[in-house]
């Protein structure tokens, strides 16, 4: 059943995020040239429909590989590699690659006006709440919180994101994290997703 949350109750959510092991981003390092014909050597895609992962929190990444690895959320270009990761090199490699520096980027300058709007303050009469809340007004995310970077990420991989969470794909029932999304994104048109995807890919995870 889907229960729709108020902007205001989504953002006083607290994760309950899992315990997880540590990494060793030298180790990583040496694990991580399967990784590199998609995600670049140093995580930083070239190709905008597979993910920027460099300078992503390390315990996002760790969380994403699981569950990758386990089939909850569903990527067929990994499949043959995640069966392959033990505990200690997915940690490895979120502490490799969340320690690399994401590679900057630029918005479409007719986007921006739109998609700075929705990030900073959201759709009020829709009750979608701003991205920023959670996100950071940077893009710089919060680890603690579980809540992702999104500074510098292709905006090809963030529209396809937000397409997904829009029609209500969850990475399993239950899976809190993801259902925030989806309930962020439920009443999102495809300009407005757009506008935001490319203002972010401008955004530098800093503030300046
Ligand atoms: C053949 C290409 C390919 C290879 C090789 C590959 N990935 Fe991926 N990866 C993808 C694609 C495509 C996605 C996005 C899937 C989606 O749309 O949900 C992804 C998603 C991810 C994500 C989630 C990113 C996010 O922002 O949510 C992480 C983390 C990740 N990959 C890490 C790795 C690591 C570590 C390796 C090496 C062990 C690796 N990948 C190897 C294609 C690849
Ligand atoms: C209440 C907190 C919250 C708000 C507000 C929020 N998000 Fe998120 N977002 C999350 C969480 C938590 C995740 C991570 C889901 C997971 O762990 O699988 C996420 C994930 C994402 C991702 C996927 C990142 C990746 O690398 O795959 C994108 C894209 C995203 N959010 C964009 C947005 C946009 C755009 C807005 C504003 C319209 C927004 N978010 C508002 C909490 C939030």
């Amino acid at each position: 059943m889907k229960v729709l949350l108020r902007a205001a109750a989504l953002l006083s959510l607290v994760l309950t995020l899992p315990v997880l092991a540590a990494g060793d981003a030298a180790a990583g390092k040496a694990k991580a040239a399967v990784c590199a014909a998609c995600h670049g050597m140093d995580g930083n895609s070239v190709v905008a429909m597979w993910p920027k992962i460099a300078g992503q929190h390390a315990p996002y990444i760790e969380r994403q590989l699981a569950l990758i690895k386990s089939g909850a959320r569903a990527v067929p270009e990994m499949m043959g590699i995640s069966a392959g990761l033990s505990e200690q090199d997915m940690a490895d490699l979120a502490a490799y690659f969340g320690s690399q520096k994401t590679s900057p980027a630029v918005a479409d300058p007719a986007l921006v006006e739109l998609g700075q709007r929705i990030y900073k303050a959201g759709i009020p009469k829709r009750e979608v709440p701003a991205c920023m809340s959670c996100h950071g007004p940077a893009g710089e995310g919060n680890p603690l919180s579980g809540y992702p970077a999104l500074a510098g990420q292709h905006a090809t991989y963030t529209a396809k994101m937000l397409t997904r969470y829009e029609a209500g794909e969850t990475w399993g029932e239950g899976d809190e994290a993801s259902t925030i999304m989806t309930e962020v994104a439920d009443t999102l048109l495809a300009s407005e997703i757009e506008a935001v995807a490319s203002y972010i890919q401008g955004l530098h995870g800093t503030i300046e």
